[in-house]
């Protein structure tokens, strides 16, 4: 879809529809909705007062032109109060009426800014979230369709300005949402991608391709030069399964002169099968998406290449499949991972913190600071905090409150967990230095203070995601299948480390 900003009156504009808004309570409308109030004699007036269009929250109502506009269709979204009024409630609307119009088939659409007028949030904004709000909205996964659509793509969005004064800051959100919209899109089909369509090989790929395209250094460890690093927690995961596990790192250099370098960490299980602990059917019909977090990570690397925010940032993505075999994992089995420190593996199924004690130590030993990771890591975290909100984790208040900001202005909310010491008792090994499960209870923490064993005191944010990767059904800009957190919140943290 293309979408262009453009200075003109919505009355006047050719499209299949045209798109104005309103808050709830509003009796008369004014601004851009009045006129077109006023174009078609009073109809949105007059179903107002009829208690048919209300303003509620993403309510749309459809008014057949007939004649009186050039555009065949008026959609009055619905703003809901505009006490409660925010940025990703634009984002939101623009989503549910972009896929209620391509239900009407059609194709070329245009809106109003909205949120610029008594909204009072800055054009620039506005622009970027209904850049954002329409390109994740509108986004499906068809590739392994091949039965055509029942309604074609939206070809064309037009963000139809007035006051010819706010096009630069306009088109300037338009560009930024492009980016970071593309991005989460692109996360989302690596994420919706089929297992044997998404091995760690084809992530390597991925990274290959992404490496190539927006001038990232890219540097991909085979097995052998894992052995060499020390990687046995991360090996011992990989040892189950017939395809090689593959080690990507993804760097973007933004700032030569400065030796500091981030480092985003993304859990990257291809499939989680559980291993010997074989999860139950329904438990693994999802676990095609237990590589989220590794495309989160790869995504972000993407969209930050196209920013060019002044900084480093390096991408760590351990891809590995986690399947029953011969050569399988055993519970019971020790394990030695980079940092020198001996894990027994009491479940298989605890899988994507071995991979991540090798991820982030190897990250420690690069030198990256800080390091934010994000993984689909526990079912507790799932249960803890529903579809809503990630869980975040960290040995440092002051990375997870910048973390926290970061997704707020993304939309992408964020509930911190608690790290206290007591907890640690639960991952006591009398075999090994540690063991990988700390049992059901405080789950999604027991597993963030494993993983804070392979930190040192590298200050460290752990993004939990396991409950907000896959979205079950449509909900805003949110469509059934991969969400693409976390890309998003990534992104922003980044642009806010600039010094
Ligand atoms: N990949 C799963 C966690 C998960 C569950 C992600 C549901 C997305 C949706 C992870 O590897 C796992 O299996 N965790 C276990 C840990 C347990 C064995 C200690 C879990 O949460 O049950
Ligand atoms: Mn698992
Ligand atoms: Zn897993």
């Amino acid at each position: 879809m293309e979408i262009k900003v453009i200075i003109g009156d919505i009355t006047s504009i050719e499209a299949d529809a045209i798109v104005v808004n309103l808050f709830e309570g509003v009796e008369r409308p004014g601004g851009a909705t009045g006129a077109v109030d006023k174009a078609l004699d009073g109809a949105i007036t007059k179903l107002i007062a009829q208690g048919e269009i209300k303003g509620k929250l993403s309510e749309i109502s459809v008014i057949h032109s007939l004649g009186k506009l050039p555009a065949r269709i008026v959609a009055v979204a619905g703003l809901g109060k505009q006490s409660d009024f925010t940025v990703d409630r634009i984002r939101s609307i623009v989503a549910e009426f972009c896929r209620s119009l391509r239900k009407l088939n059609c194709r070329q659409i245009a809106t109003i800014v909205h949120g610029g007028g008594v909204g009072g949030i800055e054009p620039e904004i506005a622009s970027q979230a209904i850049t954002e709000g329409s390109l994740l909205g509108l986004y499906r996964f068809r590739k392994h369709i091949t039965k055509e659509p029942e309604n074609q793509d939206i070809e064309k969005l037009l963000i139809v300005e007035r006051d010819a004064a706010k096009l630069p800051s306009l088109e300037q959100g338009y560009k930024k949402g492009k980016i970071i919209a593309e991005a989460t899109n692109l996360a989302r089909d690596l994420i919706n991608e089929p297992a044997n369509y998404m091995t760690p090989d084809d992530m390597a790929k991925s990274a290959q391709e992404l490496a190539k395209t927006y001038g990232l250094d890219l540097t991909i460890l085979d097995r052998g030069e894992m052995e060499k690093e020390g990687m046995g927690a991360l090996l011992g995961v990989a040892q189950g399964s017939q395809k090689p596990p593959k080690f990507i790192i993804l760097s973007y250099r933004g700032d030569t002169t400065s030796s500091k370098t981030l480092g985003f960490v993304g859990k990257s299980i291809t499939f989680d099968s559980g291993g010997l602990d074989i999860k139950s059917s329904e438990a693994m019909a999802e676990m095609k998406g237990d590589m989220s977090g590794g495309a989160a990570v790869m995504a972000a690397l993407s969209a930050i290449a196209q920013l060019k925010p002044k900084i480093n940032v390096t991408a760590i993505v351990a891809a590995t499949e986690n399947l029953p075999g011969g050569n399988a994992l055993k519970p019971g089995d020790v394990l030695t991972a980079i940092n020198g420190k001996t894990i027994e593996v009491v479940n298989t199924d605890a899988e994507g913190r071995l991979t991540l004690a090798d991820a982030l130590g190897y990250a420690v030993k690069q030198g990256l600071s800080p390091l934010v990771d994000v993984a689909t890591l526990t079912g507790a975290c799932h249960i803890a905090l529903g579809d809503i909100c990630s869980g975040i984790f960290g040995n440092s208040q002051e990375l997870v409150d910048k973390v926290i900001k970061a997704g707020d202005e993304a939309g992408e909310q964020l509930w911190q967990m608690p790290m206290y010491e007591e907890y640690k008792e639960q991952n006591k090994s009398e075999v090994a230095d540690i063991k990988n499960s700390g049992g059901r209870w405080g789950g999604a923490i027991t597993a963030a203070q494993f993983l804070a064993e392979f930190v040192d005191d590298t200050p460290w944010a752990h993004i939990d995601i396991a409950g907000t990767a896959r979205s079950e059904k449509e909900r805003g800009y949110s469509v059934k299948g991969a969400t693409g957190v976390s890309v998003r919140t990534l992104v922003n943290f980044a642009l806010a480390s600039v010094k």
